[in-house]
């Protein structure tokens, strides 16, 4: 499994602590079956991250993690705030799409409820070559929720859910509902620490999602489509 959404780099925004915190949070991954893990800080006004240093920093990361012996490979990313998507260069875009190929970009929406901004956003990352991933809609559910991810799907986006989330879900949850309707496309973890809150896990969520959906569709979110972002390709939901 590929982790698409994780603040795995130290001391950076708000997420590992330390260099040591980083490799705990790569040790869970590698625990829960999670080869690869994306890098995404937070790529907005309150968080002093400088994205050309971001390839240094994987590659610092990656460098303990295999003197160490942990088996998992860090991909450079960011999680590009909807408030700074306008401000950054074509160059930026690259730098902090997933996997650092152009083809994916990790869009986090402003609080609160979805809206019009968000997809004026997706348009203007189209129109400089990159599709758009939208992070934890559960965080920014309106009435109106199923109507926008149903509009983010027809502009090309995928669309992420929060994987501690899903795998929590109660049998009531409308996420499984959306799970069988085909608009979870993506769990990640979303994780910040190996200290505090959410895990790098991602196998219970998947778990989680059997009652909803086939061994297919659970390989397509967990494999296939993740392979397919990191590396840059065209994804569309089967
Ligand atoms: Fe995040």
């Amino acid at each position: 499994m590929i982790d698409l959404h994780c603040h795995i780099l130290p001391e950076l925004d708000d997420g590992a602590r330390s260099l040591q915190d980083s490799v705990a949070m790569a040790r869970q991954a590698a625990d829960d079956g999670i080869e690869k893990v994306c890098a995404t800080p937070h790529i907005r006004h309150d968080h002093d991250v400088h994205i050309p240093e971001i390839a240094a920093r994987v590659a610092a990361l990656q460098a303990t993690l295999d003197r160490e012996s942990v088996p998992v490979r860090i991909l450079p990313g960011g999680e590009l705030a909807e408030t700074a998507a306008r401000h950054l260069t074509p160059e930026e875009l690259h730098r902090v799409s997933l996997g650092g190929t152009l083809g994916w970009v990790l869009l986090e929406p402003a609080p609160g409820p979805l809206g019009d901004g968000l997809h004026a956003v997706v348009d203007h990352l189209g129109a400089l070559g990159a599709r758009a991933i939208v992070a934890h809609p559960e965080r920014h559910a309106g009435a109106d929720l199923e109507h926008r991810l149903l509009t983010f799907v027809e502009q090309g986006c995928l669309i992420q859910w929060t994987a501690e989330f899903v795998r929590a879900a109660s049998d009531e949850d409308l996420v499984l509902r959306y799970a069988r309707d085909g608009l979870v496309h993506l769990l990640a973890s979303d994780a910040h620490s190996s200290l505090a809150g959410r895990p790098v896990r991602l196998a219970g969520a998947f778990e989680r999602l059997r009652s909803s959906c086939t061994p297919d569709w659970i390989d397509w979110m967990a494999n296939i489509a993740p392979r397919a972002i990191v590396a840059g390709e065209p994804v569309t939901p089967p």
